[in-house]
């Protein structure tokens, strides 16, 4: 039995008007453009085809979707032929029957009949179609001899291509072009030697395939299919859930054997990703099941001695009880936490309440304070709301997109595959960079202007941008008036205009040619709808908040903020990073972004709690640090993070850590982090998990439960043992029940449940009285905070300066096979791609040094020191270098400096002057 989502033969047309029709006697009405193929299928007819299917556009190849129409001549293929109004046709006449047999006949004498040993046998689509087209003889043979000697290509860990099986649908290639465009696949040859090539090496490892598995997915048959599928046979039922990589959140399909995930494959009906993936969601799950699992809590008096297993009572017991005896000690306020972005909203909850309930504090901060915190400050004195504006779908109707700061292909695969597919059909796109990113020059798309500036000028950036649109009159002065506060507004306009903000007196600062700076402003301005999309490039500098401020302003100014196609658009990078934010992970605010000082919310939560809550916001992550290196904070939960290897200044940390007198932490796997625990205890993988995560879009996506907990309890269950055992009584009865507490204390998930979810598919915040349905789109008929709010974004140069020590500049960030600290996807086949960390040099600058590709190299700042291997490329301009920091013996933020933002202390991971040299120079130069 097939687990595969109905097809409907060819792509949903969104046309307006409704065409009438008749097919096979029925009457239909169906948008016009809608094929006929489709609108049989919408119909309950399901017209035989090979080469159709409706995620991609009709190709009419395989001409087994014949159909006779009145008053045509001939067959035409259904699956090509859109609809027209009084239409009548005939889907299964005797000529048709006949000549689909002739058809099957052919592509039946050039296949290999190994169906019983065939890894599709159950949902392979020429299989089927024989059956459908009642095939009983063939007369040119079966042996499919033409391609059988020829050589699986099993270079990709994850999938195989199996020629001999090939019918040259061309699906595979449609799939890599159309819905991921790498263009990585063609046809090639003629005739009975057509063969799908993966260009140049050869084979798929050797080509520009990224292993997104659209190919594999759109196969008909068994030619491109999954090696877990191939080993260990089909699946036999299906769990919906969400990927827990990034912020993209794309709905998964798990499917399963009992408790054994055999494949994943995206869900067609996934709001945010609409049936496509990366390699990261459709094929880097092994890690739930790697053998590094630690299953058994376990608990070591000092960090010296060895681990010892308990059971989870008495771990319970014992972190209960050291943290009353820690604060007993030290007061009150000496314990907190940390959330993870990694896990559910619920758990993030039930951590964040035991903290303010249980440790009776607010000392909880998130992992989003060291990348995405700038955006919840920014967004909110700007626009009155700490999320992104729009949906995803959004991008389908902008005019021109602007990515800063962000590396969408490498970061947000599936996103970065509908920007381009927008691009590719005629938006103009801006990227503002430091690195030549892929889409300032992928196959059929190249941006516009690539405004390569400078590491650590992004305010000078966004105030030269402005600077254009006020003093070439570019302003919607109708929406400025209408939405904003235009005394606010006037006296921003005023301070761009000054000339220092002006592309010319800041080319020396940016680096980027003023005229290059203009151009891109005007188009900016006066493109059409205009949406910016941003990253961590923008975030993790020490101005951060202000160059948020600084993109917020400039859409408010051209008007483009407030309808589809436009917008400002953080570009989340964990999974749950926006939901921690929501769920009250900062030590300043509850759920919904309300602060802990507002008596009036604190007695909401009070009454909801059943006891009395800290009215002083509590600690942030860098003061936990420095707090502890002081004597003051002596005990630490954290939870599903590993700070001692993604936070800035790792020997700072590593300190802090040391220096604390217990300190618990609950993850996967053993890390670097829990080098410095006295408790560990195992959490759960996505797979295990019940409950939601929040994507970029503020979507609200269910994460159901494919196997139980391998170590035995939910990390909420956990929590509130936890809490429970420190003597404030913390009880649900299922994350169902969670969810119930949040929509009840946080008013913008008022509407939000678990059986709402599981009716709607997801749901996006707002959702409560005034959008009983969501909010795709925010600040429609006006901003969240009333009057849109202009910041003055004084342009502030960063501390971190290069000397004649430390020359250049180093840039931090990710590559697509990996992430973040690699926990996860080390442990997958994904190695293949990305085995170490590697440091990209300007040839200038390597050839300066002696440095030849592959060298390895010392990369030295003031805080510290590694070392890893060189790939000299033009990718990287002079005096820029780049890296990654996804595998911990490269330990890149060893290098990483303390500096912070200054109104949220996001780390500037993207700015710190750096020396390279070959692995044994560097000590010499940084001593002359
Ligand atoms: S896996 Fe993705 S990128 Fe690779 S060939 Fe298939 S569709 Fe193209
Ligand atoms: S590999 Fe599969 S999808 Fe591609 S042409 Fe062959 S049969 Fe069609
Ligand atoms: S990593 Fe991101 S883009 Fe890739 S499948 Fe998961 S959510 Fe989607
Ligand atoms: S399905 Fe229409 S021609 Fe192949």
């Amino acid at each position: 039995m097939s687990l595969r989502a109905k097809d409907l033969g060819t792509p949903k047309s969104d046309g307006a008007a409704l065409v009438g029709l008749t097919i096979d006697g029925h009457r239909v009405q169906v948008p016009e453009g809608t094929s006929v193929m489709r609108a049989a299928a919408e119909a309950g007819i399901m017209i035989p085809r090979l080469c159709a299917t409706d995620s991609l556009s009709a190709f009419g190849s395989c001409r087994l979707c014949l159909v006779e129409i009145a008053g045509r001549k001939g067959t035409p293929s259904s699956c090509t032929t859109p609809v027209a109004e009084g239409m009548t046709v005939c889907t299964n006449t005797p000529r048709l029957q006949a000549l689909r047999r002739g058809v099957m006949e052919l592509y039946i004498s050039d296949h290999p009949l190994d169906c019983l040993t065939c890894a599709a046998n159950g949902e392979c689509e020429l299989q089927d179609m024989a059956g459908v087209v009642g095939l009983r003889e063939v007369r040119y043979g079966f042996d499919g001899a033409n391609h059988r000697a020829e050589a699986k290509d099993l270079s990709n860990p994850y999938f195989q291509y199996d020629p001999a099986k090939c019918i040259v649908c061309s699906r595979c290639v449609r799939a890599c072009s159309e819905i991921q465009g790498s263009f990585a696949l063609t046809i090639g040859g003629r005739g009975f030697g057509s063969r799908v090539r993966p260009g140049p090496g050869g084979d798929f490892m050797g080509s520009e395939c990224v292993s997104c598995g659209a190919c594999v997915q759109a196969c008909p048959t068994a030619t491109l299919m999954e090696k877990s599928v191939v080993r260990m046979g089909l699946p036999e039922h299906v769990i919906e859930t969400t990927c827990a990589y990034c912020g993209v959140g794309c709905s998964l399909r798990a499917e399963m054997q009992g408790d054994t995930v055999v494949r994943m494959v995206p869900s067609k009906h996934g709001g945010a990703n609409e049936g496509h993936s990366c390699v990261k969601g459709r094929f880097a799950w092994g890690y739930a099941s790697h053998k590094d699992r630690h299953l058994k809590p376990m608990i070591r008096e000092r960090i010296t001695d060895p681990w010892r297993p308990v059971e989870w009572d008495e771990a319970i017991a014992h972190a209960a009880r050291r943290f009353r005896e820690v604060q007993a000690r030290h007061g009150a306020r000496s314990i907190g936490g940390i959330t993870s972005s990694r896990c559910t909203n619920e758990e993030v909850y039930a951590v964040q309440k035991m903290i303010r309930a249980a440790f009776g504090n607010n000392n909880v901060d998130t992992c989003a304070r060291v990348c995405h915190s700038p955006t919840g400050y920014g967004l909110k004195q700007t626009y009155g709301t700490s999320a992104g504006t729009q949906d995803f779908r959004s991008v389908d109707k902008a005019d021109v997109i602007v990515v800063m700061g962000a590396n969408p292909t490498a970061g947000h695969p599936v996103f970065a595959s509908r920007l381009k597919r927008r691009v590719r059909k005629g938006a103009r796109l801006v990227v503002i960079d430091p690195r030549g990113i892929d889409l300032v020059k992928a196959p059929h798309v190249a941006a516009d202007h690539h405004l390569q500036l400078r590491p650590g000028t992004n305010v000078a950036m966004v105030n030269a941008l402005a600077h254009v649109v006020v003093t070439e009159n570019r302003v919607k002065t109708d929406f400025v008036r209408e939405r904003c506060d235009w005394e606010n507004f006037s006296q921003w306009a005023a301070f761009v205009a000054e000339p220092r903000h002006s592309p010319e007196a800041l080319e020396p600062v940016t680096g980027v040619p003023a005229e290059k700076v203009r151009a891109a402003a005007r188009l900016y301005a006066t493109g059409g709808n205009a949406a910016i999309y941003y990253g961590l490039g923008v975030t993790e500098h020490s101005q951060g908040s202000t160059t948020v401020m600084g993109i917020a302003n400039l859409a408010m100014a051209t008007g483009n903020v407030g309808r589809d196609g436009v917008g400002v658009n953080p570009l989340r990078g964990q999974n749950n990073v926006q939901g921690s934010c929501d769920m009250g992970s900062f030590p300043h605010e509850f759920s919904g972004y309300r602060e802990v000082k507002d008596d009036s919310v604190r007695a909401l939560f009070e009454v909801v709690w059943g006891r009395e809550l800290d009215a002083e916001p509590g600690l942030r992550i860098p003061n936990m640090f420095d707090q502890s290196l002081k004597g003051g904070f002596k005990g630490l939960f954290v939870h599903g993070e590993d700070i001692a290897q993604s936070d800035p200044n790792t020997n700072h940390v590593t300190a802090a850590l040391e220096a604390l007198d217990f300190l618990v932490v609950q993850d996967l796997f053993l890390n670097e982090t829990s080098a410095y625990a006295h408790v560990f205890l195992p959490g759960t993988s996505f797979l295990e998990k019940d409950g939601t995560f929040t994507n970029a879009e503020r979507r609200i996506n269910r994460v159901r439960p494919a196997m139980a907990p391998r170590q035995g309890m939910h990390e909420w269950q956990i929590v509130s043992a936890i809490a429970n055992a420190m003597g404030y009584p913390m009880h649900w009865d299922s994350s169902a029940d969670i969810m119930a507490e949040i929509a009840r204390v946080t008013p913008t998930f008022k509407g939000v449940s678990f059986e709402r979810l599981d009716r709607a598919g997801s749901l996006q915040w707002p959702c409560n009285d005034d959008a009983p349905d969501g909010t795709p789109i925010m600040h429609v008929d006006g901003f969240v905070r009333g009057k849109g709010h202009f910041v003055l974004t004084e342009f502030v140069p960063t501390q971190e300066q290069t000397s004649r020590f430390f020359p250049l500049i180093l840039t931090t960030g990710r590559v697509l096979s990996q992430y973040n600290v690699g926990a996860q996807t080390r442990r997958t086949d994904n190695v293949a791609w990305h085995p170490e960390d590697v440091l990209e040099i300007h040839p200038f600058d390597a050839e300066m040094r002696g440095i030849r590709p592959g060298d390895m190299v010392s990369l030295a700042s003031r805080t510290g020191a590694t070392s890893l291997r060189a790939d000299i490329t033009e990718r990287v301009p002079q005096g820029v270098v780049y890296t990654t920091f996804h595998h911990p013996v490269t330990g890149a933020n060893v290098v990483t400096t303390d500096n912070s933002d200054w109104a949220t202390n996001c780390p500037e991971y993207k700015v710190t002057a750096v020396q390279v040299a070959l692995a044994n120079r560097i000590a010499t130069l940084v001593a002359e």
